[in-house]
């Protein structure tokens, strides 16, 4: 099979008819900030605890495709020694992996980042690739505010992304495009449109520039929202209907599957927006609309948890739950 024919067959997987993907692929950092609002231990045993009762959860493949692990993660084990990587491939999931090292100050544009990690990355992406991940992740981050996003941001964060994704088909894994246009801030939902619509139409043109094949990538954008803090949110439908009405004006046909993020959503608005958007405009999509949430699904397991073994099941009740909720709304059959 040629490189490009393994590429298009994994973004194939990863975008299935009634599935997504599970981000746990949270830094050390924010998953101590979690962890901490809940009153669980920062360690690292807390934090493999937890990714175990994600992955041993029954039946979590009925509605996922992929995980997303970090450099942690894809190295660890469940407490009786059986690799993560065995339970994800035993369940006939796909494992990948976040490969950004972080949004860091962009010099010169103060209130905006650029996400960092190429140094080293052709290795880093061979050596997870020898481990069994088929595909990669990184994410950028615009914010919007007075005078941001501004255009450096903008061009910087979208070269790097194309630079990474080029590199992770050099290495046969598909790369996760996420240019993430943030919630915070006080903006409306048209603010969102028209900031979104630029970053999507820059990333697509600079993954041009850098050969990536459209083919071989799985995109990962937020939906138009307003911001968290507009007086004026948004109707299902009319969040339904901006976001198809901005990514029919950027995303080619030739990219496979769209994923979303869920961006600080609740995971029930998070799954009311995917499944409006399936009910109303699947059957005239040329690409698939799926998820790869992180909070949408994981928070309510883990605020069940709370470290505590007592809570296991429920919790893994809980994740089951909200995962199968997306793939009724990957579906557009929410209840
Ligand atoms: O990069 C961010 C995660 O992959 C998605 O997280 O669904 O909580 O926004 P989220």
């Amino acid at each position: 099979m040629s490189t490009i024919q393994k590429l298009m067959s994994t973004a194939k997987a990863m975008i299935a008819e009634s599935k997504g993907l599970l981000a746990m692929d949270e830094s050390t950092p924010t998953c101590n900030k979690r962890f901490e609002k809940l009153g669980i231990p920062q360690t690292e045993e807390a934090r493999r605890s937890y990714r175990e009762i994600i992955l041993t959860t029954h039946g979590l493949n009925e509605s996922i495709s992929g995980v997303i692990l970090t450099d942690e993660t894809i190295r660890q084990s469940k407490r009786d020694g059986t690799s993560f990587l065995k339970i994800i491939a035993d369940a006939g999931i796909i494992p990948g992996i976040k490969v950004d090292a972080g949004a860091k100050e962009l010099a010169a544009h103060p209130g905006e980042k650029l996400t960092e990690g190429l140094d080293g990355l052709r290795e880093r992406l061979q050596e997870y690739s020898q481990m069994g991940a088929r595909f990669a992740k990184w994410r950028a981050v615009i914010a919007i505010g007075k005078g941001i996003p501004s255009r450096g941001c903008i061009d910087a964060n979208a070269c790097l992304l194309a630079l990474y994704s080029s590199l992770c088909q050099e290495a046969g894994l598909v790369p996760i495009v996420e240019p993430e246009v943030l919630m915070d801030g006080d903006h409306s939902m048209d603010k969102c449109l028209e900031v979104t619509e630029e970053v999507l139409q820059t990333v697509f043109n600079q993954l041009y520039v850098q050969k990536v094949k459209l083919e071989g990538i799985i995109l990962k954008p937020n939906m138009i929202l307003p911001g968290l803090a507009c007086t004026k949110q948004a109707a299902i439908n009319e969040v339904a209907d901006a976001t198809v009405e901005c990514l029919l004006r950027v995303v080619p046909a030739a990219v496979p599957g769209i994923a979303f993020l869920s961006g600080g959503q609740s995971s029930e608005l998070a799954s009311a927006h995917l499944n409006a958007m399936n009910t109303r405009f699947k059957s005239r999509l040329p690409w698939g609309l799926a998820f790869s949430f992180a909070r949408a699904i994981q928070q309510p397991a883990l605020e069940i948890w709370k470290g505590k073994e007592v809570n296991l099941l429920s919790a893994q009740r809980a994740l089951y739950h909200w995962a199968k909720c997306n793939r009724n709304a990957r579906l557009g059959d929410l209840a």
